[in-house]
């Protein structure tokens, strides 16, 4: 895909279709203005529930509802137009039934634009993926590390090592045939991740897993070097955004200090021509 080229949205099956293809593209954003820088770069955006710590300190995503999931969908859907959106289920919004899940689903989609949710879990929320793919709502699922999850897999530890591996197998499988169009493996060994993206005839995203998944997807504070609490070893920094940012709140404080911002050129006369 090239960056310049002006591009129509792509759709789930578009996205499932990439299989094996060129590496498919993807950012998490929670906001207009990201949403737009990002726009013409990737081919899916994720409202990620990683909002909750990276926008609003959040200890984890835990505490992340409904109501703030579909605020930051709708920021995200005013500056997408060339990317496909997706929204997480924050957790407790479908864990408890298909019916639950069909419901919040529907919401997110209805109420943000989403063109898919995503979901966390394997084989048992198999049953949860079919019964929404069913009625009309495409899932993207994702297994391994599952952060809803860290106080049962017991912190953010990586998945899938040794004969934990067959049950990643088995949650892969698992959401392969229950619809899902494509499929986010975190925090897995480069090995497990390469046999799952053989195995499955959908689309595996990495996040912490190998570069031969059939995309890669991080999150934007992250790599952009705005979130800085801590940095996981998978996150490679491509800008120090904070750093810049930092340093410009430092200097800006200085000036105001100094009484030399605001200068001539930022204040107005009292007579014409008036300019903005
Ligand atoms: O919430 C999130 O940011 C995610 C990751 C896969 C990027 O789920």
């Amino acid at each position: 895909m090239s960056a310049t080229a002006k591009k129509s949205a792509p759709l789930p099956d578009d996205i499932r279709a990439r299989k094996g293809g060129e590496p498919l593209v993807s950012l998490t954003a929670y906001t207009t203005p990201m949403a737009q820088l990002m726009d013409a770069h990737c081919d899916f955006v994720l409202v990620g529930d990683s909002v909750g710590m990276v926008l609003h300190g959040l200890p984890s995503t835990l505490g992340v509802t409904m109501e703030m999931m579909i605020l930051h969908g709708q920021a995200v859907s005013r500056g997408l137009s060339q990317s496909m959106m997706v929204i997480d289920m924050p957790f407790g919004s479908y864990e408890e039934s298909p019916e639950q899940a069909f419901r919040n689903a529907a919401r997110l989609m209805r109420e943000t634009g989403a063109a898919a949710v995503k979901l966390e879990g394997g084989v048992e929320m198999a049953p949860t993926i079919a019964f929404l793919v069913k009625r009309g709502v495409p899932v993207m699922a994702h297994i391994g590390l599952t952060p809803q999850s860290i106080n049962t897999l017991g912190g953010y530890k990586v998945q899938g090592r040794g004969a934990a591996g067959e049950a990643l197998m088995a949650d892969a499988r698992a959401v392969t045939d229950a619809g899902a169009f494509c499929v986010v493996l975190e925090k897995v060994p480069e090995v497990l991740a390469n046999a799952i993206t053989q195995d499955v005839d959908i689309p595996t995203i990495g996040i912490g897993a190998s570069a031969d998944c059939d995309g890669q997807i991080l999150v934007v504070d992250d790599m952009l070097g705005l979130f800085t609490a801590f940095k996981a070893k998978f996150v490679k920094r491509f800008a120090n955004l904070g750093e810049g940012a930092e340093a410009g709140i430092a200097a800006y404080a200085a000036e105001v200090r100094a009484r030399s911002f605001p200068a001539s050129e930022h204040v107005f006369g009292d007579t014409a021509p008036e300019t903005k």
